[in-house]
């Protein structure tokens, strides 16, 4: 073999390696973009982050909670039947918050928040009532609750809930 013929194997070689590791690079950075897309991407057929259907009217007794585990929330249905969706968020460092049936409070398990039925702040380092989900429909006698985006508030206030 020629000198010049090792050099152009040498350069064949140094160039196939570029190449394979510029692919490498790309299919690794696709992957990656494709997973962060998934992640951010808000869930529209029916999960958290879009329209979640929660159960039929009847489901929901006047003075109930229950949590609806797909859309990450709580229904609270008021003595006087109108309804109010809590994010399960815990409004100190986001602990998911579960309601305590006996107590008839919401008790953050992390540092102790209490919130009550309607998502006030009853103890505990929370600063803020428990956010609530603005949107609620019912549709041929379905409750349905739009996850996209939870609303901060100072205290509870009656026009937060929505009338059956
Ligand atoms: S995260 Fe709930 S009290 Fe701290």
């Amino acid at each position: 073999m020629t000198e010049k013929n090792k050099t152009n194997e040498k350069m064949d070689r140094r160039q196939f390696l570029g190449i394979a590791w510029l692919t490498a690079t790309l299919a690794l950075l696709g992957e990656s973009l494709a997973a962060v897309g998934r992640f951010i991407q808000p869930v529209s057929d029916g999960g958290f982050g879009g329209w979640v259907k929660a159960g039929t009217l009847d489901e929901f007794p006047p003075g109930s909670i229950t949590q609806i585990k797909a859309g990450r929330f709580f229904l609270s249905r008021l003595d006087d039947g109108s309804f109010i969706a809590l994010w399960q968020r815990c409004t100190h460092l986001g602990c998911s918050v579960p309601w305590i049936e006996d107590d008839q409070k919401f008790n953050c398990p992390c540092h102790g928040s209490v919130f009550d039925k309607l998502g006030e702040v009853q103890g505990g380092p929370a600063p803020r009532p428990m956010d609530y989900f603005e949107q609620i429909k019912i549709e041929d006698g379905e409750v349905w609750v739009n996850t996209e985006e939870a609303k901060e508030r100072k205290a509870f206030d009656p026009s937060q809930t929505t009338k059956a």
